[in-house]
């Protein structure tokens, strides 16, 4: 989608989705996150779609959203941080929330510092580097760590994905949603696999539910160990 398009497209794509999701998003904001990311924003974000595909984002907003409020999240990760779309949403719902997001890029330490400015909170933490080596290094520095919920959506390699998976089940997470399991997009079954594998070696968790995919042609699927 070119950068005139999706720009021009914002202020509508809010009008749609905003009242079905619950959430006040506002196109200024987002465009300057997405400005922010000059061409790198083909690596996709929760507020980046095609015109013909914007119930795909409700459907994924409002499933990330019920799950993470009936978890009565407090301190959320997400793997993948790009264009900070998903910090603005959680922040924009959840004003007290801690994130700690884990990226690959220059451009994402400044669209989290900007989410961090515009929500007057420093509650959004960036590492940058490869999730495998910073998470495990977090994983490290504090085991105890107590978070609620996480968003997989880093690297969408087998071994990427299943390394976040596996991590995440280190710090016990109960809720884990992992985007692109319908492996479009050049995906494969990467990410189907590296679920899997998980599952079959962390059989406290289960796969709980999934996107409706004839709606959300990414899908995600919901992991949980809360019986
Ligand atoms: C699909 S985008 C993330 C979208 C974002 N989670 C959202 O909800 O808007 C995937 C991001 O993961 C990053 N990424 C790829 N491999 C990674 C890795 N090994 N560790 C951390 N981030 C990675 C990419 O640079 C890209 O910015």
């Amino acid at each position: 989608m070119s950068e005139n398009i999706y720009l021009k497209n914002l202020e509508d794509f809010c009008n749609t989705v905003s009242p079905q999701v619950g959430v006040s998003l506002d196109p200024e904001f987002i465009g300057s996150l997405y400005k922010c990311a000059l061409s790198k924003q083909r690596e996709g974000g929760l507020l980046l779609w095609p015109e013909n595909e914007r119930q795909g984002a409700t459907e994924q907003i409002s499933f990330l959203l019920n799950i993470m409020r009936e978890a009565k999240v407090t301190h959320v990760l997400e793997t993948g941080t790009n264009m900070a779309n998903f910090s603005y949403i959680v922040k924009s719902v959840f004003p007290t929330v801690k994130i700690d997001t884990f990226g690959m890029a220059y451009h994402s330490a400044l669209c989290v510092e900007m989410v961090n400015d515009h929500f007057g909170t420093k509650d959004v933490t960036y590492h940058c580097g490869p999730s495998q080596t910073t998470l495990a290094k977090f994983i490290e520095d504090t085991p105890e760590a107590d978070i609620q919920f996480a968003w997989v959506d880093g690297g969408h390699s087998h071994p990427v994905c299943k390394c976040d998976l596996t991590n995440c089940g280190k710090l016990n997470i109960p809720h884990i949603c992992v985007d692109d399991f319908a492996g479009r997009g050049g995906h494969g079954d990467a990410i189907i696999k590296a679920v899997h594998e998980f599952l079959d070696e962390n059989p406290e968790y289960s796969l709980a539910n999934t996107t409706d995919n004839s709606i959300d042609q990414r899908q995600i699927a919901h992991l949980t160990s809360v019986k």
